[in-house]
C-alpha cells in the first residue's frame, strides 16, 4: 500500500501539552501548552504532501526566499522527512523526537550536494526546544541559508510588541530591499511587514500572544530575525491563506539568511531555538 500523503508524529508530555509534527517538511503544525494552541495554521492550509504547509513552523533550507534552481524557501519544507527517533520520554518527563532529511534524487535535481539535516525536538512543560544540525559528508563546501519560519498565533497582531531589534539594521522587503536601522525599543506591526533584521540578539520577547501572555524566543547560531505579516492586500495573493486571518498571526523567524552558512567538507552547522510561554 502506498504511504499516506501526510502523516504526523505527536509528542505528548501530559497535562494537554503536546507537539504535533507533520513528516511533510517535518513541519511542527501544533504546539499546545495546557491545551492552549501557540501556533497559527491557516484554515486554508493544504495538506497534500506537495505544497508547504501554511503555518506552524516550516523549515527553510537550503535557500531563504526566491531561488533560481528550485522553489521559494528551498525544498526542506516540501520533502517528506524520516522519523529518526520516535517520541521518547526523558528522565525529566520531557519528550524528545528526532527527524532527518538526507539528499535524494529530488533534492539533487535542485541542489546537487550530499547533506544530512537533523532536527531534534524536545517538548518541556512550557517550552519547545529545537536543535538543528546540518552535516556535510561530501567533498565540496556547502553554502546555504536556513530559517525556522515560526507562525505564532495571536489574538490581534496590532497589539503585539517584539523586543530586541533596537539598533539592528534591517532589509525591508516591502521597500525593494532598502536597508534601514531600527530605532524603536519594540517593533509593532500595523501594515504589510517583511523585514530581515540582521545580527539580532539571542532573545526576543513577543507580547500579547495567546491568552495575553508573552512568548520568549531564544536562538543560537541563527543570527537574523525575519518579521513577517502579509496584511490584507498581500494576504489576498496567497492562495492557501484567508484574507481575514492576517490579524491572527505574527511570523518571527530565527534564521541564518542575510549571509549564507559556509560549511566545509566533513563539518557540521549547529543551531537551536527555544520557545517558552511566559
Ligand atoms: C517570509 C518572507 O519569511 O515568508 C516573505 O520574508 C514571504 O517574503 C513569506 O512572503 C511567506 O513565504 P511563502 O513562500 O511561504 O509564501
Amino acid at each position: 500500500m502506498a504511504a499516506p500523503a501526510t502523516s504526523v508524529v505527536v509528542l505528548d508530555r501530559g497535562n494537554n501539552t503536546t507537539c504535533t509534527v507533520n513528516l511533510h517538511g517535518a513541519t511542527v503544525v501544533s504546539w499546545r501548552v495546557n491545551n492552549q494552541e501557540q501556533l497559527f495554521v491557516s484554515k486554508q492550509a493544504i495538506f497534500d504532501g506537495k505544497r508547504a504547509i501554511r503555518g506552524g513552523i516550516p523549515i527553510v533550507f537550503p535557500q531563504f526566499g526566491a531561488w533560481s534552481t528550485g522553489p521559494q524557501h528551498g525544498f526542506a519544507r516540501i520533502c517528506r522527512w524520516e522519523l529518526k527517533k520516535p517520541p521518547e520520554r526523558l528522565p525529566t518527563g520531557d519528550v524528545e523526537a528526532m527527524f532527518q532529511l538526507l539528499d535524494n534524487e529530488f533534492t539533487r535535481s535542485m541542489w546537487n550536494y550530499p547533506f544530512s539535516l537533523t532536527y531534534r525536538l524536545i517538548l518541556r512543560e512550557k517550552e519547545l526546544h529545537f536543535n538543528i544540525s546540518v552535516y556535510n559528508p561530501g567533498a565540496e563546501t556547502l553554502s546555504f541559508t536556513f530559517l525556522l519560519h515560526t507562525y505564532f498565533k495571536v489574538p490581534d497582531v496590532r497589539r503585539c510588541q517584539i523586543t530586541g531589534m533596537r539598533g539592528c539594521t534591517y532589509i525591508d522587503k516591502t521597500r525593494e530591499g532598502a536597508m534601514y536601522q531600527e530605532h524603536r525599543d519594540v517593533v509593532t506591526i500595523n501594515e504589510w511587514t517583511d523585514r530581515i533584521y540582521q545580527n539580532t540578539p539571542l532573545e526576543h520577547i513577543i507580547t500579547n500572544v495567546v491568552s495575553g501572555r508573552k512568548m520568549r524566543m531564544q536562538k543560537y547560531n541563527l543570527v537574523d530575525t525575519v518579521v513577517w505579516n502579509p496584511w490584507v492586500e498581500k494576504a489576498k495573493e496567497i492562495p492557501d491563506f484567508g484574507e481575514e486571518e492576517f490579524p491572527n498571526l505574527v511570523c518571527v523567524e530565527a534564521g541564518h539568511v542575510s549571509s549564507p552558512v559556509i560549511l566545509p567538507p566533513g563539518t557540521v552547522f549547529e543551531a537551536s531555538q527555544i520557545l517558552q510561554v511566559m
